[in-house]
């Protein structure tokens, strides 16, 4: 059975609110027309569109997913709430219909002082309200040119386990079996933003060792039903490729989901393979 494929646009810091709209209504409108036209399919479970937008637009974004698309927030607080200025929380996300979080992302890391903790607290605070939260996890370039980029991996996943306190399989699972709450991106630093995408042999035996890592902290059953995301300059022109690649389940795309055009086509291009 093919598995199903999953595509995150991660806005990050960019758009105005009327251009966030805007764009919001051109993809989930095409998406529907698309999905009319059979030329994607959301009804047999084969694809799953998230968008993580700005904290201040999830509301209204949630409003008009549709159905279509889940929205994300790109970060969560562990506590559902108390006196820290600046965070929202589980509680906040679920009372505007929210799907889910980031977590861990390589930014929030270099710039806003998250560790591997911090990041497997926020997972677990997402996993336990039953929203989902993708584990974003990646080298930076010194590791991979010294070859502890496996190494490195391995620490982001263990640690933020760890900190997560979460070991029961169904935490990790939630109530629908075609959509599991918890996924990882792989994304390699030196790829985010920056053009170079990591090849696909070097991204097939990452995430073959991301789901070795899963197997031996969890178990073999509960890690295959893990998906593993592949992050870091995926464009239209290589996400079919990328998306048909061996353990990648799907798509975490910063840039090339700015323009609704080039979004739809990434997702149009990578999903017509599962037709
Ligand atoms: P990029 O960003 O697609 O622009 O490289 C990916 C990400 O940061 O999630």
């Amino acid at each position: 059975m093919t598995r199903k494929k999953i595509i995150i646009g991660n806005w990050k810091m960019h758009k105005a609110f009327s251009q966030a709209l805007n764009d919001f209504v051109t993809i989930t409108e095409q998406l529907s027309c698309a999905s009319e036209a059979k030329r994607i399919d959301f009804d047999s479970n084969k694809l799953e569109i998230g968008i993580a937008a700005p904290s201040l637009y999830l509301s209204e974004l949630s409003l008009r997913c549709n159905n279509i698309i889940k929205i994300f927030s790109q970060n969560c607080h562990w506590e559902s709430e108390g006196a820290f200025t600046g965070e929202i929380s589980t509680l906040m996300l679920k009372s505007v219909r929210v799907s889910g979080s980031l977590v861990g992302h390589s930014e929030r890391r270099l710039f806003c002082g998250e560790t591997d903790t911090t990041a497997g607290k926020r997972l677990g605070a997402l996993l336990k309200s039953g929203l989902k939260a993708v584990l974003c996890v990646g080298e930076n370039l010194v590791q991979r040119e010294k070859e502890t980029h496996t190494q490195a991996v391995q620490a982001q996943i263990l640690t933020a386990l760890q900190a997560s306190q979460i070991q029961q399989s169904f935490e990790f699972l939630g109530s629908d079996p075609q959509s599991p709450l918890f996924a990882i991106a792989y994304e390699p630093i030196w790829a985010i933003g920056t053009g170079k995408t990591a090849s696909h042999q070097d991204i097939e035996s990452m995430h073959a060792f991301i789901s070795e890592v899963l197997q031996n902290a969890l178990s073999h059953n509960l890690a295959a039903k893990i998906p593993i995301l592949y992050g870091g300059s995926v464009k239209p022109t290589n996400s079919k490729e990328i998306l048909s690649l061996t353990h990648v389940d799907g798509a975490l795309v910063g840039g090339a989901s700015l323009v609704p055009d080039d979004f739809l086509q990434l997702i149009l291009s990578s999903s017509a393979k599962n037709s």
